[in-house]
């Protein structure tokens, strides 16, 4: 047997990678640093971050501030059960967040991570009303093409898609509402009408403003509250999922702000620690949390995780939630902001191009590739190729290519990023699909 000296051999003797095909997948890219937007890997070669790896960094990779805490916590306080007992930074991060939620979030449950937030918030949907003796109230209402993770309650509020297929027996039934985009705002406020005349509807879970794994589609706050006053009026339960919006990333520190009709829960993970190490939180305004209160302990949530509010991740996301505050990365997402909208001037109505969206520090450009459009897949894998020549790691959702870095990136990084976006532009002008290849789908 030859000897397996590279990490990436080494990889592919002994691990399952999510979301790949592992007989067909390339080597990993072993990464053996983070310094800012930037990922280096074991040759030494440095790889642009330019989707915060998967949406969770904030602030850059390895920062020192949150290393620092996190290592002070770490040699205080590594972890304690969270039933029956408690620890300082559970409770200041908690106090810290609900002053700056929506007034009317009162109570934080920690989780694991985006799906594990999510799956506590359907839970609590479908507890209150079971406490309050309403069970038939189960039904959830969501968003075609929307994500909320791969855990099974999770799973059954998202698309059903081609990732979910060999689960759609067992995912519950759900009823899906179009996404309002500009221009079909009234057609989705109708389907809406019509649902709630139904009596068993307990929830409605959306993404707030941007449905990130959908393709980065977006809409406006306007119609989404329009759709939680009518939801409130028909007494159902909505949940934000700002576990991708949080943070700051569409702009204000959340996309709930921008709303005129608050959600009663709220889902937080991802840039919550920075991108640091995993953690989950759900929020609920009080009538939800008062409606678990009772002298039957059969009423309490019976919901936990071994790491519940694990001291480290609470200590993280307090170091990350300092810079996020600070005036400084304010002005760091206004500047990507404003940089985003001059490209966004740039490219859109060139040929290839087919729309250009963006929202605070995220940039969509969906690609035209004309005709045939279900070769996307392999196109998709062209503008993968192409951007790790140029040394930059995105991940395209087919024919969408979307840009979401990281606060610290620089103007002259920006610049690397948009070049690539052209790049990809008169890649689609000679792109021609192969016809008689199979379709091999990717996330
Ligand atoms: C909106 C949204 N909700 C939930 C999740 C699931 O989060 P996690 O991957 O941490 O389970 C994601 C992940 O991409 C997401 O984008």
């Amino acid at each position: 047997m030859p000897q397996l000296t590279s990490l990436a051999l080494r990889d592919a003797a002994v691990l399952w990678h999510p979301y790949t095909q592992m007989q067909t997948a390339p080597l990993p890219i072993p990464i053996v640093r983070g310094e800012g937007s930037w990922l280096i890997a074991e040759d030494g070669t440095r790889y642009l971050d330019a989707i915060s790896s998967w949406w969770v960094n904030l602030h850059g990779h390895s920062h020192p501030a949150i290393a620092e805490r996190v290592s002070e916590q770490l040699r205080t306080l590594e972890h304690v059960l969270f039933a029956g007992f408690t620890h300082p930074t559970a409770v200041e991060l908690a106090e810290q967040l609900l002053a700056l939620l929506p007034a009317n979030q009162a109570r934080v449950f920690y989780s694991d991570n985006g799906s594990t937030a999510v799956e506590v918030a359907l839970k609590m949907v479908l507890q209150y009303f079971h406490n309050q003796d309403q069970p038939a109230r189960r039904t959830f209402l969501c968003f075609q093409n929307s994500y909320h993770g791969d855990t099974f309650g999770a799973m059954a509020v998202s698309a059903r898609g081609a990732f979910t297929e060999p689960f759609w027996p067992l995912l519950f039934d759900v009823q899906f509402l179009d996404v309002p985009v500009p221009g079909h705002e009234a057609a989705t406020l109708a389907q809406l009408d019509e649902l709630l005349r139904r009596s068993d509807v307990a929830g409605f879970i959306f993404e707030p403003l941007v449905l990130g794994t959908a393709g980065m589609v977006m809409y406006e706050p306007e119609v989404l509250s329009e759709m939680l006053r009518r939801c409130h009026q028909a007494g159902v339960l909505c949940i934000s999922d700002e576990v991708m919006t949080g943070f700051g990333r569409t702009g204000p520190l959340f996309a709930s702000e921008l709303l005129t009709e608050q959600p009663d829960i709220m889902c937080f993970s991802k840039g919550l620690t920075g991108g640091t190490m995993a953690m989950g939180l759900t929020t609920c305004a009080a009538p939800v949390y008062e409606a678990f209160l009772s002298h039957d302990k059969m009423r309490a949530l019976f919901h936990g995780h071994s790491y519940t509010a694990n001291p480290v991740a609470c200590a993280a996301a307090l170091a990350s939630l300092e810079l996020t505050r600070a005036d400084e990365c304010t002005h760091q997402r206004q500047r990507i902001e404003a940089a985003h909208a001059a490209f966004r001037r740039e490219i859109e109505g060139q040929p290839g191009i087919r729309a250009v969206r963006h929202r605070g520090t995220i940039l969509a450009v969906e690609y035209d590739p004309g005709e045939g459009t279900s070769y996307f897949s392999r196109l998709r894998d062209a503008f993968y190729q192409l951007a790790l020549d140029h040394r930059v790691v995105l991940r395209p959702l087919g024919n969408v290519v979307y840009l979401l870095p990281p606060y610290c990136t620089t103007d002259e990084e920006l610049g690397l990023l948009y070049d690539v976006l052209r790049r990809m532009r008169h890649l689609v002008l000679d792109f021609t699909p192969a016809p008689n290849l199979p379709e091999i789908l990717h996330d």
